[in-house]
């Protein structure tokens, strides 16, 4: 205990690896630094760098240190507290060069304290917030000794049966390459090496939310245009934002696994982007290289990884394995192992690392006493994020903000899930912390209004569902069933609804619903809550339905027989907090949707910037051998870029400062928002561009711009935009990323449907 305690302390030149302390490598020059340590190195140490192992039934601590000792493992993942990472530091600093080991986990949206999920914070449109929640995460995670995180999520998603589009900020390429940024510099605030940032490491690279079909690990194959325009760039904004990893995505692009796609790893990510940093495997995926049908063998599979440039193998079984011999033979490049090195070297000198292994993992005695003590979580900014990451979808006869002294029947298995509430990838998250819908608003209430709960419904009443959701992910089961029969928690509801003033049902999925390996084929609200919220529709009391949900669902018949929609996706630590502002009117809502809600399921992949067709539905001509579905209205139930306030906002006097622009000019494209309303409240004005001719089809819009203006009633203010040809660019036949002459189209709008438009000509 002693000894450990001393180790901990040793911040100074004792815990320096050998390289640290030499006079021929100053640990000011990055580079001298890392080539000399690379000298001193084994082959056996330089593969134990590019393995990232978790604590599991196959590695107990006690292995795990002995490992790191050996100089056998580079870094590990999921062991996320300073007591439980202090030993395996303690055990690199008694490695013969001393490396210092990383500290990795899943923080995606919040750490102790969880914010919504992704797509709920892009729900805000609000930089500010997100880049609060990032820098939060990040102060927590560092806290607890952690150094990176695999985050943030970018992969763009435009089919909501895949269950992970809740991890990922929505279908719109622009508005995720903004988040992207600005998660990174949240995530790794001046630089990864201070003591309160963790690295950033952009997933999945790439493309992983085209799975076909939306059902996870599946085969991607997408044009070139397709990927250069729409999915890649928010990667590339990550990494251009300095983060400092990538994580490398599992399914395949056009034929090749991403683990193994040297044209993905290399050309694209290192020498056309000029990428610097680690690339890290997603779990087990180099051994599934076999599965894929690319390797015939593990030796084959690490083999083909290593030289597309993976170097660090997460949950490694075949670089410790396998790589030796490779070396030995010839068949892989003492250079293809010495890159990966130096970027795993390169990685943990960037956090800082070298200079203090003991950075984020501190002294024995400052640990907290109490991980999860209250006072570590950060609850007023996640209640403040959470708030803006609501969307109001409908609000019949202003039901919404409920008053206060309502008596309020609040029903439905979601209102006092404390578990859901988190949304998956809760990192660190307590569901013991965490605001039911329940208690979030019978505080608010206090003593005025009163509540009368039932739970009116399970999640499901299928059966293999329930049982897939358990065994899935998660070590307890967590959708646990209420076992009375299925009439009767609805008939208690309808009782708790016939006693209340309004009624207000938490319906939805589980968390585990929308996660990882969590596809569906139907995108409805499971058929128990249905009957619940018909029954309660039935009553005849106004329905506010609070949705809780991690992907767009198709409610239309929902909708329409609530009077009130909030989606609150999963709003995290805080949760049930925020939705009580914004039910009571406390906050005025503020939300737009980052994604499309279609109708029917097969209306997907569905998205409001749709390349341009020859025969385009015309809408009330029906039967014209146009494009459309001849059983479902063609249109959205739900934009993206939707969501009502409690106040009404008016768009008027939309003005470009000019009809022309030349290629190296600036347009400004203006427009009055005004409050018309009688409450302050917050909107998000939209700009979207269109190439009206271009040398291919182009999208009928994209988003190129927004601003989240807050206003209080009555008031307007001129909005601004500034327009230059970056804004026209795009991906030709060629792969050129050109503006074109010709006309354009600017939209503004509060979605992305209602818009106002002029029209201006590039020379
Ligand atoms: C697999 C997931 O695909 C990835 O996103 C995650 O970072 C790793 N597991 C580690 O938990």
């Amino acid at each position: 205990m002693k000894k450990l305690c001393l180790l901990g302390l040793a911040v100074g030149l004792a815990s320096l690896p050998v390289a640290a302390d030499s006079k021929t490598a100053p640990i000011e020059n990055k580079d001298a630094f890392i080539a000399h340590l690379m000298k001193q190195m084994t082959l056996e140490e330089k593969i134990g760098q590019l393995r990232l192992i978790s604590i599991g039934p196959e590695m107990p601590r006690e292995l795990i240190r002995k490992e790191i000792a050996a100089g056998n493992i580079g870094g590990t993942f999921n062991s996320i507290s300073r007591p439980e990472n202090r030993p395996m530091q303690d055990a690199a600093m008694r490695s013969r060069l001393k490396i210092p080991m990383f500290f990795a986990y899943d923080v995606i949206h919040g750490h102790r304290t969880i914010f919504p999920i992704s797509l709920g914070l892009a729900s805000s449109w609000d930089m500010d917030a997100i880049g609060r929640s990032g820098r939060i995460a990040a102060q927590e995670a560092s806290a607890d000794s952690l150094d990176i995180t695999f985050a943030p999520m970018v992969d763009i998603s435009r089919d909501p049966r895949w269950g992970r589009t809740s991890e990922g900020f929505g279908e719109d390429t622009y508005l995720v390459s903004r988040i992207a940024k600005v998660m990174v510099q949240a995530y790794q605030g001046k630089s990864p090496s201070q003591a309160d940032s963790i690295m950033a490491s952009v997933k999945h690279f790439a493309l992983y939310g085209a799975v076909e079909g939306g059902r996870d690990y599946n085969v991607v194959d997408m044009s070139p245009v397709k990927m250069y325009q729409t999915y890649l760039p928010p990667y590339r904004a990550a990494i251009d934002a300095g983060a400092g990893g990538v994580m490398v995505a599992l399914n395949s692009v056009n034929g090749v696994p991403a683990t193994s796609n040297t044209w993905l790893m290399q050309d694209l990510l290192r020498k056309d982007w000029g990428f610097k940093g680690l690339a890290v495997s997603d779990h087990g995926a180099i051994f599934e290289l076999l599965k894929h049908g690319v390797a015939k063998d593990g030796r084959e599979a690490a083999k083909l990884a290593i030289k597309a440039g993976i170097d660090m193998s997460m949950n490694d079984s075949l670089y410790g394995k396998e790589l030796p011999g490779l070396i030995k033979s010839g068949e892989v490049p003492q250079s293809d192992l010495d890159n990966a090195v130096r970027e795993v070297l390169g990685a943990k000198y960037d956090m800082g690392l070298f200079k203090d292994p003991y950075l984020r993992i501190g002294k024995a005695e400052d640990d907290p006493a109490d991980t999860n003590a209250e006072s570590r979580l950060h609850r007023a900014e996640a209640r403040d994020v959470a708030k803006r990451s609501l969307v109001l979808l409908k609000n019949e006869k202003q039901t919404l903000p409920l008053e206060k002294s309502a008596k309020i029947a609040v029903v439905g298995p979601l209102a006092k899930a404390p578990i859901d509430m988190m949304g998956s990838w809760a990192a660190a998250g307590q569901p013991a912390q965490s605001v039911t819908l329940f208690d979030g608003m019978s505080r608010a209430l206090g003593d005025k209004g009163q509540l009368v709960y039932a739970r009116g419904s399970n999640i499901t009443t299928d059966k293999k569902i329930v049982d897939y959701l358990n065994f899935l992910n998660f070590d307890a089961p967590e959708v646990v069933d209420d076992p009375r029969p299925e009439q009767q928690l609805i008939d208690e509801a309808v009782q708790a609804a016939k006693q209340a003033d309004v009624v207000v049902a938490a319906v939805g999925e589980s968390r585990g619903m929308s996660h990882e390996s969590s596809s569906r084929t139907d995108l409805n609200i499971p058929e128990t809550q249905r009957k619940l919220i018909a029954a309660l529709k039935a009553t005849g009391k106004p329905l506010v339905l609070v949705l809780m949900n991690g992907r767009p669902l198709t409610i239309g018949q929902e909708q329409d027989q609530a009077d009130a929609v909030l989606e609150t996706w999963f709003s995290g630590t805080e949760g049930g907090n925020a939705i009580a502002d914004v039910l009571f009117g406390d906050y005025n809502p503020s939300g737009k949707l980052p994604i499309t809600f279609p109708r029917s399921v097969g209306q997907v992949p569905m998205y409001y910037n749709h390349l341009t067709i020859g025969r385009p539905f015309t809408p009330g001509k029906p039967g014209n051998y146009t494009s459309q579905y001849f059983d479902e209205e063609n249109t959205p139930l739900y934009p993206f870029g939707y969501g009502l306030s409690y106040t009404d906002f008016s768009l008027s006097n939309m003005a470009l400062s000019s009809t022309t622009l030349n290629k190296s000019g600036k347009l400004d494209a203006s427009i009055t928002v005004r409050n018309t309303g009688k409450r302050d409240g917050e909107t998000v004005v939209q700009l979207y561009i269109q190439d009206v001719a271009g040398s291919m089809i182009r999208p009928v819009k994209e988003l190129k711009n927004f601003q989240k203006v807050m206003l209080k009633a009555g008031e307007e203010k001129v909005i601004h935009f500034t327009i230059d040809e970056n804004d026209l660019k795009f991906y030709n036949t060629q792969l050129k990323y050109v503006a074109e002459p010709g006309k354009f189209n600017v939209q503004i709008g509060l979605d992305s449907r209602d818009v106002t438009q002029q029209s201006f000509e590039l020379l």
